[in-house]
């Protein structure tokens, strides 16, 4: 099983590296093999994603991504950003599917910012389409406008075929889970969305077994704080995606607990915590690195068929937490606080 391992910046080196020590405990056989990313990327080769990380990526079983981002480089043209490294990838190696589950562990519902009874037991997964939307639709960028000034402009669009597909992951997803799907649009203002609402319909008719309801966007947002328990699957486009899983984050208690899945059609995948980079934390060794273990194991069920290990690690995390570790993130009074390392450790401990 060979591993891309793509750091890049801020926060990601330290996380990645915990999450490797984790997986290096399972008794399992890896090959991991390190590049630079994002503006670590851009400092080895000039470039966010240069040509030999994009080949590692390519070449290997799965990728284990940690974060990019840093504010050093916010000057830059487009092109040139760190966060282009992300969007090539998932570009470039067809990951068009994003899954973000957000589950609160019974002992961190007060460590959300919401009342306990709202969010415990919460248990969603939001599968965002990640390679289409206005992310990547053309025209986009910025020119001349006939009233004098500058007009910034970006385009959003949608294929028959790439909302079918991303429909599919999800019916698929929630046949496993709770049997309920709640596609996410615009569809009272967007001629994308209405495509989306009715090829999503259509699609839904292969799946009878699953039950469809269909949630404008702005109330989706309201309706992840007032009652979030009545979701079991959501699934929409990338950016209505992007905003909504990091509200549902939220929920959870703390960004740093979520992990993620980019697939592609073969279920190759890049594995990422839905963190950023967070600089002002970084070198600190404070950082949570429960989403990129929670991330790892992931890969080890979608990617490597090893499902096994990756329950192990899923228990481990839970007991880790039942046993009153915490990092600064997600501590609470009387809870034991942590940093980076030593909460890798009592994972590892626990597998
Ligand atoms: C995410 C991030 C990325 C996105 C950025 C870093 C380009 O916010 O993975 O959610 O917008 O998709
Ligand atoms: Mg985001």
């Amino acid at each position: 099983m060979k591993i891309a391992v793509l750091p890049g910046d801020g926060i990601g080196k330290e996380i990645v590296a915990e999450a490797i020590k984790v997986l290096g405990r399972l008794g399992l056989k890896f090959e991991f093999e390190e590049a630079p990313v994002g503006g670590a990327g851009f400092e080895a080769a000039g470039d966010p994603l240069p040509a030999k990380t994009l080949a590692l990526a390519r070449q290997a079983d799965a990728i284990l991504f940690g974060a990019v981002g840093d504010p050093r480089y916010d000057a830059l043209p487009s092109a040139r950003r760190p966060e282009q490294a992300i969007l090539g990838l998932r570009k470039e190696l067809s990951l068009f599917a994003n899954l973000r589950p957000a589950q609160v562990y019974e002992e961190l519902a007060d460590a959300s910012s919401l009342r306990p009874e709202i969010v415990a037991g919460l248990d969603l997964l939001i599968v965002r389409e990640l390679t289409g939307d206005i992310y990547f639709g053309l025209p986009k960028g910025i020119r001349q406008h006939e009233s004098g000034g500058r007009e910034g402009f970006d385009t959003m669009r949608y294929t028959e075929a790439e909302i079918r597909r991303i429909a599919r992951v999800a019916f698929e997803a929630a046949r496993k889970r709770g049997k309920k799907v709640c596609s996410v649009d615009k569809a009272n203002v967007l001629e994308t969305s209405r495509l989306w609402r009715e090829v999503v319909a259509a699609e839904s008719k292969s799946y009878p077994d699953i039950a469809l309801s269909h949630m404008y966007v702005d109330n989706c947002a309201m309706q992840l704080v007032r009652n979030p328990k009545q979701f079991d699957v959501i699934v929409t486009g990338n950016m209505f995606g992007d905003i909504l899983s990091d509200e549902a984050s939220m929920l959870t208690g703390s960004i740093g607990m979520l992990p993620s899945a980019s697939l592609d059609a073969n279920n190759k995948g890049l594995y990422e915590p839905i963190h950023g980079s967070a600089p002002d934390i970084a070198g600190k060794g404070v950082a949570n690195p429960l989403a990129t273990i929670l991330s790892a194991a992931m890969m080890l069920r979608h990617s490597l068929d090893q499902a096994a290990a990756a329950e192990r690690v899923e228990r481990a995390v839970k007991k880790t937490l039942r046993d009153g570790y915490r990092t600064a993130d997600i501590y609470t009074a009387g809870t034991r606080k942590v940093g980076t390392a030593e909460m890798a450790r009592a994972v590892a401990e626990r597998l």
